[in-house]
């Protein structure tokens, strides 16, 4: 019986002895391989996350990474210093890499903030449309001596020169081609059609670089703070309907001919849900004049303004063709994307008065009040861009927030807005 406990109690401490070493061994290169260690005692659990589009499948050194939108395009990660399992094991057309990974490229700037959480945007050495990126430390990191080049657009020979020199391009299109074999990965997050199933790409990240156990606990984090946020706002007994609206100017790739949409579905209904309101969603979505989709949406009580570039009330009245606002209900409720965001940000736009009446939108901006745009700057930068970057959502454990005035124009006017979003989500909305 004694002797028993004693092995237990001396199994456990070896045990947890092998797995720090294991630990850290998963950092940098293993220098003499054992088959029967487990190198991944960090897991992300793809079983109980809310992303729909990848799995992770582990095994002692090496783990099997499965991108579901581009017909389940499978990436082997295999520990470096350790043998990569026979390529025949697997599909035609899997890639295997070599973990962690220590130089990347950066194709979307979505990509950006989940490298940041993770505490590896430094391992970003070429990037495409760094200038995009609205983190003010990455900002910074784009001004340092190491700053990360910027693949050319125009000369094929210099980009294929650049991406020859880092282990994987993150964001990737799902089934493009490739112009340097097997680097490649492709970044669905904007697929995902839920804002937590978005937020759960931590963990597609975190797998290349060890350290899923820093994402799951981010994702953690986000998935608590949204729950507590959209709970908070789940009893109004008057929803407020929002409209989604995108004009898209004659240009080139659209002959030249202007059109408006409506977008009615996606995370986009599910972040004006759990904020606490209804989305607009009419069966015509489409509209090639102005007027009618104006007139389809006139009794909704925010209008939330996608199109690309907009400065002020007059250019987004302008891209809608209204001449007279105070016809519409949303008058005094029109907001774009581009004031920089947080998750607390749709509950705000919707109820004015929560997440608390002093709450500060980052990324709502209501054109309708004058709100000017916030152009980052590296001055703004105040966290260490080589550590895990903590979650910009505010932090929410309060009860439910009280009904927002009946007329939403009217408490909308009145002063700070919401919405909602993990701030990831916020961020990888960019
Ligand atoms: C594997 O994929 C490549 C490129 O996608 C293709 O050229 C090749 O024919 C495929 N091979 C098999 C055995 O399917
Ligand atoms: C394209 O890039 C290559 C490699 O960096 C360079 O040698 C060449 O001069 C460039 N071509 C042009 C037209 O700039
Ligand atoms: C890409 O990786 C696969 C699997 O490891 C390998 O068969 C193929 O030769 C590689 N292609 C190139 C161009 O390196
Ligand atoms: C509306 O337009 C978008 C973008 O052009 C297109 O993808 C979509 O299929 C259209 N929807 C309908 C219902 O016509
Ligand atoms: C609105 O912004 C545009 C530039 O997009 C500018 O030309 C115009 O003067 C601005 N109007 C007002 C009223 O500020």
């Amino acid at each position: 019986m004694v002797r028993g406990y004693i092995f237990l109690a001396s199994a456990l401490l070896l045990g947890a002895t092998n797995v720090s070493a294991q630990a850290q061994n998963a950092q940098t290169c293993v220098s003499s391989y054992d088959q029967n260690t487990d190198y991944f005692p960090q897991k992300f659990d793809t079983t109980k996350d809310s992303a729909q589009l990848f799995t992770i499948e582990y095994h002692n050194n090496y783990k099997v990474l499965t991108d579901t939108t581009a017909s389940n395009q499978k990436y082997v990660l295999v520990q470096c210093g350790t043998p990569a399992p026979p390529v025949s094991n697997f599909p035609n057309g899997t890639e295997i890499y070599q973990i962690p990974i220590t130089k990347a490229a950066v194709l979307s700037t979505t990509v950006v903030p989940y490298l940041e959480m993770l505490g590896v945007a430094e391992t970003t050495k070429f990037i495409s449309g760094g200038d995009w990126v609205t983190s003010s430390c990455f900002q910074k990191y784009l001004t340092g001596s190491n700053a990360p080049a910027e693949i050319s657009v125009t000369n094929t020979t210099q980009s294929i020169e650049q991406l020859s020199q880092v282990q994987v391009q993150f964001g990737y299109s799902p089934g493009a081609s490739d112009p340097v074999s097997n680097t490649s990965v492709a970044s669905a997050e904007t697929y995902e059609n839920s804002v937590l199933g978005r937020s759960s790409w931590i963990g597609y990240y975190s797998a290349f670089y060890n350290l899923e156990s820093v994402g799951t606990s981010a994702l953690q984090t986000m998935t608590t703070n949204y729950n507590n946020l959209a709970k908070a706002a789940s009893g109004y007994s008057n929803k407020p309907v929002v409209a989604w609206a995108v004009y898209n100017a004659p240009d080139q790739f659209n002959g030249n001919t202007a059109s408006w949409q409506l977008m009615t579905d996606g995370y986009r209904k599910q972040l004006t849900s759990d904020a606490g309101a209804t989305i607009y969603s009419g069966s015509n979505t489409n509209f090639t004049s102005a007027s009618d989709l104006v007139n389809a949406i006139k009794d909704v009580d925010i209008l939330i303004d996608e199109t690309y570039i907009a400065t002020n009330l007059t250019d987004v009245l302008s891209n809608y063709q209204i001449t007279d606002a105070s016809k519409y209900k949303f008058a005094k409720a029109i907001y774009r994307e581009d004031g920089i965001l947080t998750k607390s940000d749709m509950i705000n736009v919707v109820n004015p008065t929560a997440p608390s009446s002093s709450y500060k939108r980052n990324w709502f901006r209501n054109v309708a009040n004058n709100e000017a745009i916030h152009y980052v700057s590296t001055d703004d930068c105040n966290w260490d861009e080589t550590k895990p970057r903590s979650s910009l959502a505010t932090k929410f454990e309060g009860s439910a927030f009280s009904e927002p005035s009946s007329s939403a124009a009217s408490s909308i006017s009145a002063g700070v807005i919401t919405l909602m979003a993990s701030t990831l989500v916020a961020l990888a909305l960019i």
